[in-house]
């Protein structure tokens, strides 16, 4: 394990078919008002929002709803949320929905008492926290992000063609989340398969960087094989509660700072990923899946010993007779294989990406030093991305 640090995750995790039986006691540990916020319909249709709403009431709290949050939550929409969190003096904002709605209401929370332009200070600057944060707790009903049990919090401006990520520390973490596997079954394939592909992405971007031996990355390889096996009995049978529970508590752990304790990370493609859904505002884990491939071959030669592990602990490729590039190759082809047995979006253009976007996304895409391929440059991101069309 590399450098000094310290584990602390706030957030308690209440999981299971019965969990939305917890609600009721989080709630005492709040005042009165309670900003609702959601998506645009599917809590409405599934049945689950009569619920919350009923749960709400017997529990005595003063209820001001704030529907609509899209994907990408936007800074239109967060404004609109500080609007009524003020209004009504929020004492908890209960997020109920996937991560868009948990990201958004982790804006909500911190933007709520901010003097300044929130997005700026927060977002553009990455500023430090300076003003209190109105407590958080989610009901989660799509497994991907990991927002669950993480600071992090992703707003898009499409005005300034930016999509960014902040990473809060615990004062913004949910104080509790409800995870019931079963609110995920109403999801459609291609939101379960981008988030299967979120939850990979976020494991890999911890796992492919550092050559040293590391508790966290043989954590990251558990995880990796189980989110496989759980994702293909998905994808064969999305009704599948065995696995959509483990799909969403791997989830939970690719992403709530464990696995990247003691270690260096890359990111990159999540950068890339981000630039792309600012300019198309595509589904979050399929701008991933489009650039995973190129850039991985891409960094391949420089982070080779660890896609040769990668492709041996995790895909199960035999190095016997082999090279270790074609080791790491054969690991990277068993990889696209899954990718598309299980059908994720391999081609930006199809996710409305077009030639004339290219240098802007080049351009927006944050370059960061953790990953295997040192002092990558916007030309070597725009050529990946063409890689990616
Ligand atoms: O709006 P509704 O009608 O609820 O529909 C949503 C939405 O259209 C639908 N949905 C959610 N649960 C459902 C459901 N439909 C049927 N049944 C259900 N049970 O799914 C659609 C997508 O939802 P969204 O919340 O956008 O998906 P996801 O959880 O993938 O969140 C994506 C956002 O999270 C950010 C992404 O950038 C993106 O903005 N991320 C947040 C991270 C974090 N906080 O740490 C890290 C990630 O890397 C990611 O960047
Ligand atoms: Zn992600």
């Amino acid at each position: 394990m590399n450098g000094t640090f310290t584990y602390s995750n706030p957030t308690r995790l209440h999981f299971g078919p019965d969990s939305l039986d917890s609600l009721a006691s989080e709630l005492q540990n709040f005042g009165p008002s309670v900003l609702l916020t959601y998506g645009k319909q599917s809590i409405k249709k599934s049945g689950l929002y009569d619920k919350i709403i009923a749960i709400l009431q017997a529990a005595g709290k003063s209820v001001t709803e704030d529907p609509g949050v899209m994907p990408n939550p936007t800074v239109e929409k967060l404004a609109e949320g500080v609007e009524r969190a003020r209004s009504c003096k929020a004492d908890l904002i209960l997020a109920v929905g996937g991560g868009s709605v948990c990201d958004y209401a982790k804006a909500v929370a911190v933007a709520t008492h901010c003097p300044e332009d929130a997005w700026e200070k927060y977002y553009v600057r990455m500023e430090p926290l300076a003003n209190p944060v109105i407590p958080v707790g989610c009901v989660l009903t799509m497994a991907g992000t990991g927002s669950e049990m993480n600071g992090g919090s992703v707003i898009t401006n499409h005005a300034a063609k930016r999509k960014i990520g902040r990473v809060f520390d615990d004062r913004v973490y949910p104080r509790f989340s409800i995870l019931n596997p079963e609110l995920t079954l109403t999801l459609p394939r291609y939101q379960m398969v981008a988030g299967c592909f979120d939850i990979m992405s976020h494991i890999l971007e911890q796992y492919l960087s550092g050559t040293d031996d590391n508790t966290s990355d043989y954590i990251a390889e558990g995880l990796m094989r189980s989110l496989i096996t759980a994702s293909r009995a998905a994808a064969i049978d999305p009704q599948n509660y065995e696995a959509r529970s483990n799909i969403m508590w791997t989830a939970t752990w690719a992403l709530n700072t464990l696995i990247a304790k003691g270690k260096t990370t890359d990111w990159m493609v999540h950068m890339m990923g981000q630039s792309v859904g600012a300019y198309t505002d595509a589904t979050h884990g399929m701008t991933l899946a489009a650039v995973t491939l190129p850039y991985f071959r891409h960094i391949l030669p420089y982070g080779l010993p660890k896609f040769k592990r990668y492709a041996v602990n995790v895909w199960g490729v035999s190095p016997a007779g082999k090279s270790d590039e074609e080791t790491a190759l054969a690991g990277l082809d068993a990889m696209k294989a899954w990718m598309q047995e299980i059908g994720l979006v391999l081609s930006l253009r199809e996710l409305g990406a077009t030639e004339e976007m290219l240098d802007g996304i080049a351009e927006g895409t944050f370059l960061l030093r953790g990953g295997y391929k040192p002092d990558l440059t916007k030309a070597e991101v725009r050529s990946i991305l063409v890689q990616s069309m």
